[in-house]
């Protein structure tokens, strides 16, 4: 029988501050809520997605980076593991490791290949990437099978997509010919013009590929990282919650995977936050 692989989602934008941690994080949290076994990787330098899942810089002993560094090392010696949602950790040292990269043998195809061996292990990857073109963005979408790409509800949030869309047309053309984009997910949305504006520019330039689900400005997902939780940890009656929810039930229709009819149902996280220490 054939092994089934699963689909890789990197959440990509190369704009700074637009909300791909935070839905990295809390995507990753509402679909590991919903019984998928679900692994996130942080392949941004400044670790926020391993922060604001609540693993502190001191107790990370592999990550990222000896993934990427290593040919030798076991990918699994990286993941942390958590009740439904693993992670697999960034370090300020993936910067050196990009740096090096300029450097090493397939330094680009290295993310993906290395990923393969636990695409039959899981539900879906999950991959937050760092705000920046370069060596790690593009292992992201060398190793991706969809992006989804946060928009922010400000005036210039749609001038750097064109550029995104030329790195994956060349990511298309060369390396990965079957990235497509999952969807763009408006985010920071509040009740202002310039972010009705957004979203119409929005609906117009790439039509039904924009998710539903708007993800709203609030409080409490600005609160959660800070504690080390993600939203459903934080405040699961939020509309942060609701939010992540309502995106995660968009993306298991567009992968097709799980079952949607207890998405609703399971608001409440069961379970405890990723416990620290490899395995
Ligand atoms: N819906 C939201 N409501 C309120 N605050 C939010 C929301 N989404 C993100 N934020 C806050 O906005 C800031 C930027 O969000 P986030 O870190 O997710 O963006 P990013 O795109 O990952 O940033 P970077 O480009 O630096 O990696 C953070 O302080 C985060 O807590
Ligand atoms: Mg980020």
């Amino acid at each position: 029988m054939e092994t089934k692989l699963c689909p890789i989602v990197a959440i990509a934008n190369q704009k700074g501050g637009v909300g791909k941690t935070t839905s990295a994080i809390n995507l990753a949290q509402a679909l590991a809520l919903q019984d998928l076994k679900i692994l996130l990787v942080d392949l941004d330098p400044q670790g926020n997605a391993t922060q604001g899942v609540g693993i502190p810089l001191e107790s990370i002993h592999a990550s990222i980076s000896d993934i990427i560094r290593d040919r030798n090392f076991v990918v699994e010696g990286a993941i942390y593991k958590g009740d439904g949602l693993d992670l697999i950790p960034a370090t300020p040292l993936l910067s050196r490791v990009e740096r090096e990269m300029t450097s090493m043998t397939n330094s680009e195809l290295r993310l993906s290949q290395r990923l393969q061996v636990l695409r039959s292990q899981y539900s879906l990857i999950v991959i937050d990437t760092p705000p920046t073109f370069g060596p790690l963005m593009n292992s992201a979408l060398n190793a991706a099978t969809q992006i989804i790409v946060p928009v922010d509800s400000s005036y210039f949030a749609l001038m750097g997509i064109k550029e995104l869309m030329a790195e994956v047309e060349e990511i298309q053309r060369g390396t990965n010919p079957t990235l497509s984009v999952l969807g763009y997910l408006l985010t920071l949305a509040d009740p202002t013009n310039i972010a009705n504006q957004t979203w119409d520019t929005l609906i117009s330039s790439f039509g039904s590929a924009v998710f539903e689900t708007k993800i709203r400005r609030s409080v409490k997902l600005k609160e959660a990282p800070a504690l080390g939780k993600t939203i459903f940890h934080h405040a699961p009656d939020s509309v942060g919650a609701q939010d992540y929810l309502g995106l995660a039930h968009e993306v298991m229709t567009r992968l097709g995977i799980g079952e949607l009819s207890s998405l609703l149902n399971q608001t409440k996280p069961t379970l405890s936050a990723i416990q620290g220490g490899c395995k």
